[in-house]
């Protein structure tokens, strides 16, 4: 199985998604905002109020080279399920690692699916990239949730699709559906 890696945008599940599927195959799961956080001993606003975005992108990929070169030694397996950060493969660096190490699955979402999901339980205001967006603005207002991400898909995107060895359209799915859509991709169903 190797390294699995589930790339998408922010609120399509990536990591709750992960966790069930890799308990479904029995395998490892590692979420590299957890990691981040561990290694930083802050959250990811805190560091991304302290050091900016360049300075997160420059320690999510060592953070990223630094898991994958313990993988397979004393405690890391080698069979894992990576839930990467929604922005990760906007790194060079980063998508570089993942593009030597790992396996892609994008779970693709529409914007109005990806906006519902990160409206629940106010997800949106734990992400620092979509500061500014006001959750409670119609989805026509420039200022909008959909808006934000419409323009930031329209650069991710096509860069999550040419990563991707396989792809989900998750819409009107939960999040089990997905995770045995997983499973089935690994059982070649
Ligand atoms: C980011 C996504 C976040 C986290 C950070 C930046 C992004 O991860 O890495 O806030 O640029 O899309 P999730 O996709 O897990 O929310």
């Amino acid at each position: 199985m190797a390294v699995w890696a589930l790339i998408g945008f922010m609120g399509c599940g990536k990591s709750s998604i992960g966790r069930t599927a890799a308990k479904m195959l029995g395998v490892a799961f590692i979420d590299l905002d957890e990691e981040i956080v561990r290694r930083c001993g802050k959250s990811i606003p805190e560091i991304f109020s302290a050091i900016g975005e360049a300075g997160f992108r420059a320690i999510e990929r060592e953070t990223l080279a630094e898991l994958l070169s313990r993988k397979g030694k004393a405690q890391l397996p080698s069979d894992i399920l990576l839930s990467l950060g929604g922005g990760t493969l906007t790194d060079e660096g980063s998508r570089e690692l993942v593009k030597k190490n790992c396996k892609c699955i994008y779970l693709r979402a529409t914007v109005e699916t990806l906006a519902a999901n990160l409206r629940w339980e106010g997800e949106a205001a734990s992400r620092p990239m979509l500061a500014g967006a006001d959750p409670k603005a119609p989805a026509e207002s420039p200022d909008s949730l959909e808006s934000r991400i419409a323009s930031m898909m329209a650069a991710r995107g096509p860069v999550y699709e040419k990563a991707a060895d396989i792809i989900l359209d998750i819409d009107g799915l939960d999040y089990s559906d997905v995770a045995r859509q997983i499973l089935n991709c690994f059982s070649g169903k």
